[in-house]
């Protein structure tokens, strides 16, 4: 392990935040670029790993997972399990690696697939930094079909969170593009970086 790497990882052990640029060079080349709009930054990745901390059962998915920075962070600072799911088979790659070269692959568990195919049950935390909104942009399909994909996952997103267990944490940033269910109270809504933090807890 190179010392750079030593001194981020004793950094955010302490829960101290690294600048990011330092952070996203751990990953390949390839993804870094993504980094700033894409990618949780570390200031909000240590907040939304402290909400999530006290998930009942210690097992958090992150809907959308991207390279994994939100579950290594998440990994480093807690002691919960995170799992992510991304459709995107590179960024799974990448985020299997990175979490290795962090020495929380114990803690960490990437698959490739749809979100939405995946059992969220088993998961009392749950993480959603608006997966779905680079669906909009996505310049190869006409506009009016990317919004109906959009709007469906959404939904979809919507009907998982009706069905979660009584004390499900979940924590938005930037929202997921819907509605929270009813049962579902917001506890904790607060601004980070450029935009807010949301706790919420099932609650029926
Ligand atoms: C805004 S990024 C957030 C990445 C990561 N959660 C983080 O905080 O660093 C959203 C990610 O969701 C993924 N995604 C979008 N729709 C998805 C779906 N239906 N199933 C799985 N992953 C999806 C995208 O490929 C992208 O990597």
């Amino acid at each position: 392990m190179s010392s750079e790497l030593i001194a981020i990882q004793t950094a955010l052990r302490d829960r101290i935040p690294v600048p990011d640029e330092e952070f996203d060079a751990q990953f390949p080349k390839m993804q870094r670029y993504r980094s700033s709009v894409h990618w949780t930054p570390i200031e909000v990745a240590l907040r939304v790993a402290e909400l999530l901390e006290p998930s009942p059962g210690g097992r958090i998915l992150d809907v959308g997972s991207g390279v994994g920075k939100a579950c290594i962070v998440g990994a480093l600072t807690t002691a919960a399990t995170w799992f992510g799911v991304e459709r995107s088979p590179p960024m799974v790659r990448a985020a299997q690696m990175t979490a290795r070269r962090f020495g929380v692959e114990h803690r960490t568990r990437f698959v490739v697939g749809e979100a939405f195919l995946v059992d969220w049950s088993p998961f009392g935390g749950i993480y959603l930094y608006n997966p779905f909104a680079e669906a909009l942009f996505d310049g190869v399909i006409d506009a009016g079909e990317r919004r109906e994909t959009y709007l469906d996952e959404v939904h979809a997103v919507e009907r998982k969170l009706a069905e979660a267990k009584i004390g499900t944490h979940v924590v938005t940033y930037h929202g997921f593009g819907g509605d929270m269910p009813e049962s579902f109270e917001r506890v904790v809504q607060e601004k980070v970086r450029e935009d807010e933090v949301c706790l919420w807890l099932k609650r029926e």
